[in-house]
């Protein structure tokens, strides 16, 4: 599948069949994401793979709430990973001061991307998820309590293999050469 074509294919699925995810294949998700780039390649994320089926659950419980409940589809994905802030190396940490930019959640960002991707060529469905409640998912999964939860992303075999047209600004609102 060439790039732009995988690019098209990717989008959140909210809906997962109860088919397992292969070991290899969860794995070979994490391995797109070791090879993203940070700044100054510090890689500054951990993933935790929830699979067991008791945690996972309680895992999903812990995506939504009384009110905000958009989240409640997560119960239907067999796998939840886990994107856990690291330290930033030295060189990272410093420039992001110097800069005020917060280089380690763009890495982290970059890093669910390309699980995203590799999850799709192989056929698999993501959704990125911004919106948990950290402190309990720290306590299921003895993730220290100095270290913030950056992302988590659902994953699974879709339910429906539909690809939905793609709802995004128009081209020529999000680029301009030469100037502003
Ligand atoms: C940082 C981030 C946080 C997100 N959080 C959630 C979330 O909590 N729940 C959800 O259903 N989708 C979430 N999404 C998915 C977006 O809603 C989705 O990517 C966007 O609507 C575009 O649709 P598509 O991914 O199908 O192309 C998140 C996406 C990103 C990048």
């Amino acid at each position: 599948m060439d790039f732009a074509e995988l690019v098209k294919i990717r989008q959140s699925v909210r809906k997962y069949s109860n088919k397992p995810v292969e070991p290899e294949k969860i794995i070979q998700c994490i391995e797109a994401a070791r090879l993203a780039p940070s700044a100054c390649n510090s890689q500054p994320w951990r993933v935790v793979i929830v699979n067991d089926p008791e945690l996972k659950e309680k895992v999903a419980r812990e995506t939504y709430g009384s009110v905000v409940q958009f989240n409640k589809f997560v119960h239907t994905a067999p796998v939840i990973l886990v994107l856990v802030m690291e330290k930033p190396n030295i060189s990272a940490a410093l420039g992001s001061k110097i800069k005020d930019m917060d280089y380690a959640h763009i890495d982290l960002g970059i890093a669910a991307e390309h699980i995203c991707l590799q999850a799709a060529e192989l056929g698999l469905g993501t959704c990125i998820l911004g919106w948990f409640n950290e402190q309990p998912i720290k306590e299921l999964l003895n993730i220290p309590k100095n270290k913030k939860i950056g992302l988590l992303i659902s994953l699974g075999y879709p339910e429906n293999t539909e690809i939905r047209k793609k709802v995004r600004r128009p081209l020529e609102e999000v680029y301009s050469f030469n100037k502003y």
